[in-house]
């Protein structure tokens, strides 16, 4: 707020106005990077982020094709409400689009996610090559929040990667969800992966509630797209947000957030696995740092989805002052997203209200 409130007496204006702001915030920001990755274009929003990088992938690879999971959402602008099949089938997914399962251990069959994975974008790339639409990108949230958040297994995005790169397409990262630390190790979601995207979309914690946003690529593919074509965007990377993104980091830093989203986060998940000794409807519990999905299911040798005691439980968590919403595409998944800042006292208060709350199912 103090950095906000401060920039925004002095000087706030867009980037056609030369100013130190935006270039000590994008090499700080790009210091948090592998080093492959050294260009950004600041946007408003993570719609408009996974927008540009639809836009940079197609004219990069010369594709139009792309690759989705089955229940993704990355925006709301025309081009990636169509890449977002979360959305429903009123709005649909665009021809030149690929749905593929999202790597869940606990419903697949025993086959190793990252095998099976890579093996369904694989198909999908065929799928499109066969009908004669050549393939631009893999995208996917490297948390898959809305597909019912799989963090695991570590490594499951590296083979599909190196499946789209072999047929000329490239590898794009929807960070928008997973970035700035809330996974517990490192900044990016991808990092657990050890995988290391061409293109990355930013948003959401960027700004700590302010809107920036942003997309970070290798520069042959910045430098290829800006030579053919003009981005501007008025209010992104403006001196306030620049300065509002700086401080996102600054605190990030200073209170080691990220060991801060590990600790408490593996905590979080001992302790609600803990509930699901006493509560059967607990089907499985997954996370990484602070972003933990808890599965629902009415029975655990079925595993058929607890939608509407999913429903229950939002609400009573809500009576006991806590707010957590669910997601999946049964909606049987709470979704714990809480600030960096949780302490152990949070948490335990989280459990404490949830046991509570399945109790009364
Ligand atoms: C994974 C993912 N990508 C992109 C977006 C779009 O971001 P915004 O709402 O800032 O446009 C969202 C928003 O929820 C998201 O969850």
């Amino acid at each position: 707020v103090a950095a906000l409130t401060e920039q925004a007496a002095i000087l706030n204006t867009h980037t056609r106005y030369l100013s130190e702001g935006i270039l000590d915030y994008a090499e700080r920001l790009l210091d948090c990077f592998p080093p492959e990755l050294r260009s950004v274009i600041f946007t408003c929003s993570g719609s408009e982020a996974t927008d540009l990088a639809y836009r940079l992938a197609r004219s990069a690879t010369g594709g139009t094709g792309f690759v989705v999971t089955s229940f993704a959402y990355h925006g709301g602008t025309v081009a990636i409400a169509e890449l977002s099949p979360s959305l429903g089938s009123r709005v649909g997914v665009a021809p030149t689009t690929r749905c593929v399962p999202a790597p869940d251990p606990y419903r697949a069959s025993d086959e190793d996610p990252a095998t099976r994975f890579a093996s369904d974008v694989r198909a999908a790339i065929a799928d499109l090559t066969a009908h004669g639409i050549r393939p631009a990108a893999l995208l996917v949230d490297s948390i898959f929040a809305s597909d019912g958040i799989f963090p695991d297994p570590v490594g499951v995005l590296a083979p599909a990667a190196d499946a789209i790169r072999e047929a000329g397409g490239v590898f794009i990262a929807d960070e928008v969800q997973a970035g700035f630390g809330r996974t517990g190790h490192g900044m990016w979601g991808f990092g657990r992966h050890d995988v290391t995207p061409d293109i990355v979309t930013l948003g959401k914690a960027m700004g700590g509630g302010h809107p920036i946003a942003g997309v970070v690529a290798k520069p042959d593919i910045l430098s290829e797209f800006g030579e053919r074509s003009r981005y501007f965007n008025t209010c992104g990377g403006t001196p306030v947000s620049c300065r509002v993104g700086m401080a996102v980091l600054d605190v990030i830093e200073r209170d080691a957030l990220i060991d801060n989203a590990r600790v408490v986060g593996s905590r979080l998940v001992e302790g609600l696995r803990g509930l699901g000794d006493r509560h059967e409807v607990i089907g499985d519990v997954r996370g990484a740092g602070l972003f933990i999905g808890v599965e629902l299911v009415l029975d655990r040798v079925t595993r058929e989805p607890a939608t509407a005691a999913t429903a229950q439980l939002v609400n009573g968590l809500r009576r006991r002052r806590i707010l957590v919403g669910s997601t999946g595409p049964h909606v049987n998944v709470l979704k714990i997203r809480p600030p960096l800042v949780f302490s152990q006292e949070n948490a335990s208060f989280l459990l404490e209200a949830l046991d509570d709350a399945l109790s009364e199912l």
